[in-house]
C-alpha cells in the first residue's frame, strides 16, 4: 500500500525524516524538525510571491488553471453567468449554498435597505481634488466606514459580522458612484430602492435631471460582469484581505486594504491599462511592431490583459465576456478598439513567445472595452472590479476567521543583511 507521506533525507546529516502528505500538501512547519544540530532553527521553505504555497484551506472557489475551470462553491462560472444574478452569487459565496426563494427575497431586501451612506461621507469626498482617481476615493471612504460603525471591531461575533457584510455589499456601489460623481463635478445621486443592485448602481452613476432608465441589455451585462468578478480564490487582493483581517482589524479596514491591492496595474488595474495600451497601439497595422517591443523588452513591456499566475489556458471569464461584447455593442455601438483587441489576440495566440509561456487573454482583456462602451470612464474600471469582489473578499475573510488553523499572518524571512556591528556616531562617519 502506498503511504501518504514524504521521506526526506538531509544530505548534510544523513538523517531521514517522514512527513505526512494531506490534500496534496506537506505542512511547512513539519520541516522545522530538520536540523543540522540542536541550535539550528530548522528548515524553512523559501517561496517569494507564494507561487507554490497554500496559505489556507478553502471551500469557496475552485480554479483549475490548466483546464481553464472556475467554480464558485462547486457551481461552474458559465452556469452562474448564464442563469444567476449577482446577489444570488454573493449569497452563495458567503453562505455556501444558493438562497431559497424566501432567503433570496430577504437577502435582496436587506441589501437594498443598506445602500444609503452617512451624509458626512459626502463631505469627506468633497475634500478630494476635482480630478482624484475614484479608486483612491473608494478606498478612503470604505476605510472611513469603520469610524461610522465602531461595533464592526467585534469580528468574533457572527451577528455583528453579518451586519457589516450587508452594509459593505450594499454601500460599495453607492461609494463607487459618489466617487465618480465627484470626479465629474456632478451632484451625488442617492440610491433608489425600487431598482435592483445593478440598475441602482447605473442610475446613481448616470442619472441626470430627468431620471435614468438603464437598458436591460446593459443592466444584464453589468450583472454578468459582476458575477464573473465576484471571487477568484487567493489572489493578491484576497490575500491582502485575509492578511489584514488576520490581525482582527474590522472588515472596512481590511476591505480598504484589499482595494489597495486591487488598484495595482498587475491586478485590478490591468483593464485600465489594456484600454490605454489599445489606444496607444492605435491601429491594426501597428500591432506587429508592438508585439516585437513586448518580446524584446525583457518583460518590461507587457501585453496587458494577457497572462495569469494560475490560468495557463484561456481564462473562462474572458471567453464569456468576449461572447457578451457583441450584445452590448448592438446597444452601444461597436467600440472601435475591439478590432485592435481581436487582432492583437489572434497574433499573440499564434506567436511562439506567448504560446511557449502559456499566455492567454485574462478577464481584463475584453472587460474594459465593454465598460467603455457602456459609458464608464477608464478610471472607473478598477472600481467596477472592486464592487463585486467585495462579496468574495468578505466570504474569504469570514472563512479565515472561522478557521481554527488560522492565526495572525506572519511570514518568515531569510535574512541576508549585515551581521551584528557597532553603532558609529555621526561625527566619526567621515
Ligand atoms: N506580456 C508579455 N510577457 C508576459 C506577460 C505579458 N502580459 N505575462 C507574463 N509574461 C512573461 C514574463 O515576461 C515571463 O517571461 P520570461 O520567462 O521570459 O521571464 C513569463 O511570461 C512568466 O511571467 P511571470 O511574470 O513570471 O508570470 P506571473 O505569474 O508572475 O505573472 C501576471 C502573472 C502578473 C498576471 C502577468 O502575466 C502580467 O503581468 N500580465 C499583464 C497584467 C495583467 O493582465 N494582469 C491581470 C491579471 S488578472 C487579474 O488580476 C484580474
Amino acid at each position: 500500500m502506498p503511504k501518504d507521506s514524504l521521506t526526506i533525507t538531509d544530505n548534510r546529516t544523513g538523517q531521514s525524516y517522514e512527513v505526512p502528505i494531506e490534500n496534496g500538501t506537506i505542512k511547512a512547519i513539519d520541516l522545522r524538525k530538520i536540523k543540522t544540530d540542536e541550535k539550528d532553527f530548522g528548515l524553512m521553505t523559501y517561496d517569494p510571491a507564494y507561487t507554490n504555497t497554500a496559505s489556507c484551506k478553502s471551500r469557496v472557489t475552485y480554479i483549475d488553471g490548466d483546464a481553464g475551470i472556475l467554480n464558485y462553491r462547486g457551481y461552474p462560472i458559465e452556469q452562474l453567468a448564464e442563469q444567476g444574478t449577482f446577489l444570488d452569487t454573493a449569497y452563495l459565496l458567503l453562505n455556501g449554498e444558493l438562497p431559497s426563494q424566501a432567503q433570496a427575497t430577504e437577502w435582496t431586501y436587506d441589501i437594498t435597505h443598506h445602500t444609503m451612506v452617512h451624509e458626512n461621507i459626502k463631505e469627506l469626498l468633497d475634500g478630494f481634488r476635482y480630478d482624484a482617481h475614484p479608486m483612491g476615493m473608494l478606498m478612503s471612504t470604505v476605510a472611513a466606514l469603520s469610524t461610522f460603525y465602531p461595533e464592526a471591531k467585534d469580528v468574533r461575533d457572527k451577528a455583528t459580522r453579518r451586519t457589516q457584510i450587508l452594509r459593505l455589499i450594499a454601500k460599495i456601489p453607492t461609494l463607487a458612484a459618489f466617487s465618480y460623481r465627484h470626479l465629474m463635478g456632478l451632484p451625488y445621486a442617492y440610491p433608489d430602492n425600487d431598482l435592483g443592485y445593478c440598475a441602482n448602481f447605473l442610475q446613481m452613476m448616470f442619472r441626470m435631471a430627468r431620471g435614468y432608465q438603464p437598458s436591460p441589455v446593459l443592466e444584464r451585462a453589468l450583472e454578468v460582469l459582476f458575477i464573473l468578478h465576484a471571487d477568484h480564490e487567493q489572489n493578491c487582493s484576497t490575500s491582502a484581505m485575509r492578511g489584514v483581517g488576520s490581525s482582527e482589524a474590522d472588515p472596512y479596514s481590511s476591505t480598504a486594504a484589499a482595494i489597495a491591492a486591487l488598484y495595482g496595474p498587475l491586478h485590478g488595474g490591468a483593464n485600465e491599462m489594456v484600454l490605454r495600451m489599445l489606444k496607444e497601439i492605435g491601429s491594426k497595422d501597428a500591432i506587429p511592431a508592438f508585439i516585437r517591443e513586448v518580446k524584446t523588452s525583457g518583460g518590461e513591456v507587457r501585453l496587458m490583459g494577457f497572462g495569469h499566475r494560475v490560468y495557463k489556458n484561456y481564462d473562462p471569464r474572458a471567453k464569456i465576456i468576449k461572447r457578451m461584447a457583441d450584445q452590448v455593442f448592438e446597444v452601444t455601438g461597436r467600440n472601435p478598439l475591439l478590432d485592435i483587441a481581436l487582432e492583437l489576440e489572434r497574433i499573440a495566440l499564434e506567436d511562439e513567445y506567448f504560446v511557449k509561456r502559456k499566455l492567454y487573454p485574462n478577464v481584463d482583456f475584453y472587460s474594459g472595452l465593454i465598460y467603455q462602451a457602456m459609458g464608464f470612464p477608464v478610471d472607473m474600471f478598477p472600481v467596477l472590479f472592486a464592487i463585486p469582489r467585495t462579496a468574495g473578499w468578505l466570504a474569504q475573510w469570514e472563512e479565515m476567521l472561522e478557521d481554527k488553523d488560522q492565526k495572525i499572518a506572519r511570514p518568515r524571512q531569510v535574512y541576508l543583511g549585515a551581521a551584528r556591528r557597532d553603532y558609529v556616531p555621526l561625527a566619526s562617519r567621515g
